[in-house]
């Protein structure tokens, strides 16, 4: 097959991050997508539905005039946060999912939730109103090995958050394991994931073998090759409980290239040519549009887009830029270390 046209796709876990970054990145995800849920760990974080209100008038203003595009808002867990506005949130379309980051698992995510007790208000809330959980499903115990922090993190708290409010929906974000992938497969319903394009292309040897790689450290941290088959089989299933959240997540190169480097990949802008490459490898072309544009909608209850995209295989091999520029300074890209043939037309 040397093109396929599918409906525009969406990306379900997006970092825009504020001001001069926020201004030149969201092209590079307007020119292909049609909506994303955009992550709220911002410094200080989206919290309240005011927050959000405002965060999404910036990217409005950040926007090409040209693109069409829909920023999905979530609000930022926090011990404190009020079923109340969440609720509200909902109700007024602006609040598509709240999202819970355990504190101290990644980025900006020390004002997040310590103990779950204090979130259980809301999130009752949440699923009482049918709004989705995100979550970041890793646990931050010190005595946790990082490779093992996602299955920690299903056994004691999600596991058990599911039981005990088997009406909240739950979105599993960048799943990075098996153990991730089988729990979401084995569970019944109210349960989903989402999978980025790095983590279906390198395993943790991207990271460490050959040199300290740091612009392939990203949280969660890539696991063993197993899991990454385990994530591309997924992926490229059809299965309508596995879509694309990119976590495409820029920062300038002096903050990943220093001794204690920042979490983050950036792929918006070649997101959907490397797709196109693993889905091809794959054998699963034809199951593209399921896990980008179909799979992320139907969870999330709403449409698939009605505009579509043509994917052509050229030739020769498309180049994209080493390093973005923006006004906040240099982002490097994502570099699959094989070449990519395929071109959004
Ligand atoms: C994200 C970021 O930089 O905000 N980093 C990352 O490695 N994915 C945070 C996150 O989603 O964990
Ligand atoms: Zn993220």
């Amino acid at each position: 097959m040397r093109s396929i046209t599918i409906r525009r796709p969406d990306d379900w876990h997006l970092h825009l991050r504020d001001g001069a970054m926020l201004e030149g990145v969201i092209a590079d995800t307007s020119r292909h997508f049609a909506r994303a849920i955009i992550m709220p760990n911002l410094v200080p974080p989206v919290v309240t539905t005011a927050d959000a209100t405002a965060y999404r008038e910036r990217i409005m203003a950040a926007l090409p005039k040209s693109d069409r595009f829909e920023p999905l808002m979530t609000l930022y867990l926090t011990e404190d946060t009020s079923p109340d506005d969440v609720e509200a949130g909902a109700k007024s379309g602006l609040i598509t999912a709240v999202k819970l980051y355990p504190a101290g698992a990644t980025t900006n995510s020390h004002g997040g939730v310590r103990d779950m007790e204090k979130a259980m208000p809301v999130l009752e809330c949440m699923a009482k109103i049918g709004l989705p959980l995100c979550v970041h499903g890793e646990v931050t115990t010190p005595e946790v090995d990082i490779f093992d922090r996602e299955k920690v993190f299903i056994d004691t708290v999600l596991d058990p958050l599911r039981r005990r409010i088997p009406e909240l929906k739950v979105t599993m974000e960048h799943v990075t394991t098996s153990d991730g992938i089988d729990y979401i497969r084995s569970a019944e319903r109210n349960i989903a994931g989402s999978i980025t394009t790095h983590h279906l292309i390198i395993n943790r040897n991207a990271i460490l073998v050959g040199g300290i790689k740091p612009h392939y450290y990203c949280l969660p941290v890539a696991k063993r090759e197993s899991h990454r088959l385990a994530l591309r089989a997924a992926a490229t299933s059809g299965d309508r409980r596995f879509f694309l959240g990119t976590d495409s997540a820029p920062h300038v190169d002096p903050l990943k290239e220093c001794a204690c480097g920042c979490a983050g990949i950036y792929t918006s802008i070649n997101t959907m040519s490397c797709l196109a490459h693993v889905f091809e490898q794959e054998g699963a072309l034809d199951k593209l549009e399921a896990f980008a544009s179909l799979n992320g909608p139907a969870w999330y209850g709403l449409a698939p887009n009605e505009e579509t995209i043509t994917l052509v295989k050229r030739d020769t091999p498309v180049s994209f830029p080493a390093k973005i520029e923006t006004g906040a300074g240099p982002v490097t890209v994502f570099d699959p270390m094989f070449p990519l043939h395929w071109d959004v037309a």
